[in-house]
């Protein structure tokens, strides 16, 4: 998959230590991905770990070397073993993907998606999301989860409870740097957790997001989830039922 200048592919080993300088950069002082996380991730679930790079050329050699510019990172979960208080490092295994369960999950969970902000806004993240997407729909998934950051909430802390903030940012009051992206990308608020993971600008929040797969999805399936969020998102008229890919 790939537009005029970048292109998606899945993950290499050779592409762990520019995933680690990507997320420096993108999370400069917040944290940052090992190299044995990152090892695991591709010993684990391959097929599940993306990239989208720049192609470089260098005018010396003629040689085109790949920049990358964005990641995700996606495992599949069996939810008899977690439910949507999960925090990160249970549902991710301390990000090693150790509880990777392709036989027995229905849940293609997004682990990590991150683009160079350098790059944000120009469709990077769109493409890793509609990659992740496919993958779904190719292993019949019932869905697709995540804990998004709310990484606006910071500036509202004093005024509002992270509850208020997500309900606002789903109406359509504020906007907000990741959650309002992921909305974007058809996605719905299921649940909040409060201590999904060490975030300052998230105040450690995260909203359960979820996409439903439209082929295997139930009406008792789109009903379920904490109902002051699916009756924002009703009440801001934001599709309950996921969109087409576009
Ligand atoms: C969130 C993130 C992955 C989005 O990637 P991106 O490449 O900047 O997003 P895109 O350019 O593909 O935008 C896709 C769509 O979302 C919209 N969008 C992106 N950021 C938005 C925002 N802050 N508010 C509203 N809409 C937004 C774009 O307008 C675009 O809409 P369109 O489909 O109508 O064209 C990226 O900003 C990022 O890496 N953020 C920091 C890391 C992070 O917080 N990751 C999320 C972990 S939960």
């Amino acid at each position: 998959m790939s537009n005029s200048s970048f292109e998606l592919r899945n993950t290499r080993l050779e592409d762990i230590d520019p995933i680690i300088d990507l997320c420096a950069a993108v999370y400069p002082g917040m944290y940052s991905w090992g190299p044995n996380q990152l090892t695991s991730h591709l010993e684990v679930f391959p097929e599940g770990q993306f990239v989208v790079v720049q192609k470089v050329p260098s005018p010396a050699s003629g040689l085109v070397t790949d920049r990358v510019i964005g990641m995700a990172s996606s495992l599949i979960v069996d939810y008899s073993n977690h439910d949507l208080r999960s925090k990160w490092k249970d549902i991710t295994e301390w990000g090693y993907l150790g509880n990777h369960a392709p036989e027995r999950g229905r849940t293609l969970y997004g682990v990590e998606i991150m683009v160079h902000p350098e790059f944000q806004g120009k469709g990077v993240g769109k493409l890793l999301y509609q990659r992740r997407e496919l993958l779904a729909r190719e292993r019949r998934m019932l869905n697709i989860r995540a804990g998004a950051r709310i990484s606006g909430y910071h500036r509202y802390a004093q005024k509002m409870s992270a509850r208020e903030y997500v309900v606002a940012v789903i109406r359509g009051e504020f906007s907000d740097p990741t959650l309002s992206f992921q909305l974007k990308r058809g996605f719905r608020v299921i649940g909040l957790t409060p201590y999904y993971f060490h975030d300052p600008e998230s105040l450690n929040h995260a909203a359960v997001i979820e996409w439903l797969n439209p082929e295997v999805a139930t009406e008792a399936d789109h009903a379920s989830g904490d109902l002051e969020f699916l009756d924002a998102a009703k009440a801001a008229a934001l599709p309950l039922r996921p969109r087409s890919p576009e």
